[in-house]
């Protein structure tokens, strides 16, 4: 047992944080922090090596003005911008990553953490640690990712709901599509389309960079999807917001990016490396649960 952590002054523990260690009363270990004066801004607590450490080299050699590597500079699109490492006055011995906040941007952000692949520890993973991991939600094998929060908006209620771990850990792998899947994107009371076809441009691209690079592997992973909940704006665009039609309320450009882009219909980045490790080949893990993902996401626009 150690001592509650410090919340060094001004920050904040992350308002948006639907997965992953949180930082607050109770807890020992050091949770994401946001800044008081820039939302745009959140820390993450480098974690003991060689978990915190492997995440921490990672980033700084992706985002290196030195960095040559081809595949590393194509990658970086898909990851919160890093702005370097940060120490607080209260915590001197405690690097904190600082990244580009991708939550901030939304009004009523649904945010929804999914840990991509199948298999879920590294190579180096301990036989009580691929234990703890297999039985977390056995149905990842085939289904090939993971919730591990989710936050829903509903605007017919003006109601957000936050589902943690252990919610999304029991979803049946029968009902996965549709109470998973559906409700993150609002099968229940409004699918929104508009966001699921934005969402699979970018993950096309996701995808292409997967299917060309060989050089990194890419364990325990997450996708962070974000996209916006507040529907209102429906009515500058002349559309309302429970007809098919407002399926087109944010309009999206052919290559996936937003036609305003002060207001983000959608985003989606690589988080946590905690676990990345050099590789020789095709990340089949990660792609594996991509493709799947993809799938779920199409099998979703036939049902609304
Ligand atoms: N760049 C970001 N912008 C906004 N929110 C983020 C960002 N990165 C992470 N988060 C939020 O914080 C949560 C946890 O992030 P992350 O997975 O990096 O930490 P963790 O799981 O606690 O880390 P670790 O695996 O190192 O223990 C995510 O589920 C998400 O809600
Ligand atoms: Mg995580």
């Amino acid at each position: 047992m150690g001592s509650e952590p410090v919340l060094p002054k001004g920050t904040r523990p992350l308002d948006v944080q639907v997965a992953g260690h949180r930082h607050g009363a109770g807890k020992t270990k050091l949770g994401m922090l946001q800044s008081e004066e820039d939302a745009h801004l959140i820390y993450k607590a480098v974690q003991n090596p060689p978990r915190g450490t492997r995440e921490l080299e990672f980033y700084q050699q992706v985002f290196s003005p030195a960095c040559t590597d081809v595949q590393l500079l194509q990658l970086k699109r898909f990851m919160p911008h890093f702005a370097g490492v940060y120490y607080y006055k209260e915590t001197p011995d405690v690097p904190y990553l600082k990244l580009e906040n991708i939550v901030s941007k939304f009004r009523k952000p649904c945010v929804a953490d999914i840990k991509m692949g199948p298999c879920t520890y590294d190579p180096t993973a301990s036989a009580e640690k691929i234990a703890s991991e297999v039985q977390k939600f056995p149905a990842v094998v085939r289904i090939g990712f993971q919730f591990t929060g989710l936050q829903v908006h509903d605007p017919t209620r003006n109601k957000t709901e936050c589902l943690d771990k252990f919610w999304c850990r029991s979803l049946k792998e029968e009902e996965f599509l549709i109470n998973g899947v559906g409700k993150f994107f609002g099968l229940d009371h409004h699918l929104r389309k508009d966001v699921i076809k934005a969402l699979l441009e970018k993950l096309q691209l996701i995808q292409d960079w997967f299917d060309t690079q060989t050089e990194l592997a890419f364990y325990a992973s997450s996708l962070l999807v974000v996209y916006e909940g507040e529907v209102q704006n429906a009515s500058r665009h002349g559309t309302t917001m429970n007809g098919p039609e407002s399926s087109d309320l944010l309009k999206t450009k052919s290559d996936g990016t937003e036609v305003n882009s002060d207001h983000p219909l959608v985003d989606v980045r690589m988080i946590d490396f905690t676990h990345v490790f050099k590789s020789e080949t095709k990340d089949e893990n990660y792609l594996f649960g991509l493709r799947n993902l993809i799938r779920y996401l199409n099998e979703l626009l036939q049902l609304g």
